[in-house]
């Protein structure tokens, strides 16, 4: 048996959480034979609530769940981490402004990124879903001067699954037989889940399908999927999301499978003429831990005016978190 490791969660009493830890206590994330230790961290109000979940994981007597550990602050729940998985955030209040969203959960996020860099093994890979999560990456990863920015990414990975699902259900081809969905961009509704490049039993998908549903009704589908879960059941996805997030971490720590692509958001090099520095989702290849971006797509005109749309997006958001970059990092992680 393998030495166990340390998966911090954040928001760990959470709808997301709720599910998501189940799933790593059985082995799903990182495998049937990796023993893991939960180091689960919410806000002091939350302890309770977090407490009960606990007993939970005990009373399921998962042989791979080693430990479970539980936090009030980051400092101490990051402590020596390989694994972060970043979900709790301030969520959207009635009334409140979207720069108002971003400022509160800046300064959550700047907090962990600090924390990360000065307790976490030097090694973590932290996934920040808490949303407007591209933009919470992007300032915890200012925050923290001694780790790559390559070490944090973002998930649309439930994206790219909802992207995948619904093209299944419409054609008629089984999941796995779908390979090269591309989610580009913000975790928002300007991202472009793009088919161009996707094949379905190996055969590219474009000819098959009618551009006047691919553009009137797949696109906006995917990009407004989260709030039509939200207005049926009153909740936000959950059970879905915490399955992207194991399938996100895996292809990370495990590799992807031959020849298939997954959609990441990273911090851009610059590839497709994105702005660099910004977290944004493309295209990518997992191996021995690392993701590396597929590149040489010909992107036709009406792709990178999709690109150029989300990437604005993005480029907004972060002049109004722009204040709280600290401006050394940049210099050091731009070495
Ligand atoms: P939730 O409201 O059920 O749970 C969030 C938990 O985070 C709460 O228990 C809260 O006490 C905790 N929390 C808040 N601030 C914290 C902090 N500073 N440290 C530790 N814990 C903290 O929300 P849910 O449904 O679990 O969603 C979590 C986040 O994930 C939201 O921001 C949501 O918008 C985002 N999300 C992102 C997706 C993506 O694909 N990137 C998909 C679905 C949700």
């Amino acid at each position: 048996m393998r030495r166990p490791i340390r998966i911090a969660v954040t928001g760990a009493a959470g709808s997301i959480a709720s599910h998501l830890v189940f799933k790593v206590a059985a082995g799903e994330m990182f495998g049937k034979d990796q023993p893991v230790i939960l180091q689960l961290i919410e806000i002091p109000q939350a302890m309770d609530a977090l407490l009960g979940l606990a007993m939970e994981l005990e009373d399921c007597a998962f042989p791979l769940l080693h430990t479970i550990t539980l936090h009030d602050n980051v400092e101490e729940g990051f402590n020596n981490v390989h694994y972060a998985l970043l979900i709790g955030a301030t969520p959207r209040r009635p009334g409140m402004e979207r720069k108002d969203l971003l400022q509160q959960n800046a300064a959550i996020f700047a907090r962990q990124g600090k924390a990360l860099n000065d307790y976490a093994n030097r090694d973590v890979k932290a996934l920040i879903v808490g949303n407007p999560a591209n933009t919470n990456a992007l300032v915890a990863a200012r925050n923290a001067p001694d780790l790559s920015p390559s070490q944090f990414t973002t998930l649309t990975r439930l994206d790219q699954n909802r992207a995948i699902g619904i093209l299944a259900n419409h054609t008629g081809v089984n999941p796995k037989d779908i390979d090269g969905v591309v989610i580009w961009g913000n975790h928002s509704t300007t991202q472009f889940p793009d088919l161009h490049q996707a094949t379905l039993y190996g055969n590219p998908a474009m000819p098959a399908i009618p551009m006047a549903w691919y553009t009137e009704t797949y696109i906006p589908a995917i990009q407004k999927r989260g709030g039509a879960i939200l207005e049926k059941r009153g909740v936000s996805s959950a059970p879905s999301a915490a399955q992207a997030i194991v399938d996100h971490m895996r292809d990370w720590a495990l590799g992807t499978g031959p020849g298939q692509i997954v959609s990441m958001g990273i911090a851009s090099d610059g590839s497709y003429g994105i702005a660099k520095g910004i977290y944004y989702s493309f295209p990518v290849r997992c191996n021995y831990g690392r993701y590396q971006i597929v590149q040489g797509f010909d992107l036709n005109e009406f792709q990178r005016e999709r690109l150029k749309f989300t990437e604005a997006e993005l480029l907004e958001e972060k002049a109004g978190i722009e204040h709280l970059l600290p401006k050394d990092t940049e210099a050091r992680h731009s070495k």
